[in-house]
């Protein structure tokens, strides 16, 4: 597969359609049909990203409406719902009105949070996605999840609101630093794992996960996103497969205060996860081997000590799919494929007991 692609995301329901345009150096020449008809536009972005990227993005999309660009510090701090008040306010004295269009630049934090203010800001306005961390142009800026932390917990408000388009440069990779590679990475191979065993194949045949390696499959991670959130916008049930390796992942993130990063916990929690299947005799031996053998070569480089397990389980009691004596999770049956339960459930639960047994198993092998 090439590096350029569009694929199509339509909501038939509203009749709503989001494209996403795959593209080296798109930034410098932004598509005027995600931004027709808009009355003026703000270019939405983090410090560290607007340093780099805000003045190529706005001199672009000054052409089409009068532009501005709005900053916050970066980092998930920001992410809450004071940062967002700030935003909408400097939009009100910016002027921008209900036909305004705002512009997500930067990662995950930055995509959330537009999207979030986006869905609210006058009751509703339009949005675009630029995501610029590898993890936002595979993951968090396809499916219109929008949202801020809270004092109670990660992404605790927030609203599914479908941006108007995602405008992917892949050379905007090229100034990411390695150390957040790996939270993309980790999305991509659970892509592999819940739906295209070629692109797990792709992946575990990479002589190293370098950003120039992993941008020729970036479309091909995109479109499994992009074709579950499709048929599942609001996570009714097949959504759920986006979660492989989350229940225990989000566990451990949280038990480690969030020192540790994101896509290391999803990896630990495939690794958890992919075991567990394997005891319920959902997921095949040999497969769930094959996935341990990508997975543990990329978990020796972590140098994670020790799981706490009785908080990790306390977490994981509280994620919003489990309740005290089962939780549930989403676990394949063979590499590309998702198990369903007899009732089609894409959710199985999971007893106290073989979730702690996988944290030993896991605890061992660090
Ligand atoms: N909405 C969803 O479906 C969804 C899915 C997964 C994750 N998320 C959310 O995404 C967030 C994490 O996103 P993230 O990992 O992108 O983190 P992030 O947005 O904090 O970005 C990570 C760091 O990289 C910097 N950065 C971004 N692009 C850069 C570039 N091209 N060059 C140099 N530096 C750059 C940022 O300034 C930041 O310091 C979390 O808040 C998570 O909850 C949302």
């Amino acid at each position: 597969m090439t590096n350029t692609a569009v694929l199509s995301m339509s909501f038939e329901r509203r009749r709503e359609k989001c494209d996403i345009r795959i593209e080296n150096g798109l930034l410098s020449r932004l598509p005027r049909s995600s931004f027709s008809n808009s009355s003026s536009i703000a270019v939405i972005s983090d410090d560290v990203v607007s340093r780099l990227y805000a003045n190529r993005v706005k001199s672009q999309l000054s052409k089409i409406a009068t532009t501005s660009v709005i900053t916050f510090p970066h980092g998930e701090k920001s992410k809450n719902i004071e940062t967002c008040s700030r935003i909408a306010a400097k939009m009100s004295d910016l002027g921008l009105d209900r036909k305004s269009t705002l512009v997500a630049l930067g990662g995950g934090v930055v995509g959330d949070m537009v999207g979030f203010v986006a869905s609210i800001f006058k009751r509703g306005v339009r949005y675009v996605q630029v995501p610029t961390t590898l993890l936002a142009q595979v993951d968090s800026s396809i499916g219109g999840k929008t949202g801020v932390d809270t004092d109670w917990g990660k992404n605790q408000l927030g609203t599914f609101y479908q941006p108007k388009a995602i405008l992917i440069d892949l050379q905007t990779l090229d100034t990411l630093p390695h150390a957040e590679v790996f939270n993309g990475l980790a999305e991509m191979i659970k892509s592999g794992v819940i739906d295209d065993s070629e692109l797990f194949r792709s992946i575990e045949k990479m002589d190293s996960f370098s950003v120039e390696n992993l941008k020729s499959l970036i479309a091909r991670a995109c479109r499994i996103k992009a074709r579950v959130v499709e048929r599942d916008e609001k996570e009714a049930n097949l959504r759920v497969i986006l979660n492989y390796g989350h229940t225990v992942g989000h566990a451990i993130e949280a038990s480690s205060n969030f020192t540790l990063s994101h896509g290391k916990c999803v990896i630990l929690g495939m690794a958890a996860e992919g075991w567990i299947a394997t005891k319920l005799g959902i997921f095949s031996e040999s497969d769930c081997m094959r996935q341990n053998e990508l997975l543990s070569g990329i978990i020796k480089s972590f140098k994670v000590k020790n799981l706490d397990a009785g908080k990790i389980l306390a977490f994981a009691r509280l994620d919003k799919k489990s309740s005290v004596n089962s939780i549930k999770m989403s676990l394949p049956e063979r590499i590309g494929k998702m198990h369903q339960m007899g009732d089609g459930s894409y959710l199985i639960p999971v007893k106290k007991e073989l979730f702690l047994a996988s944290l030993q198993k896991l605890q061992r092998e660090l």
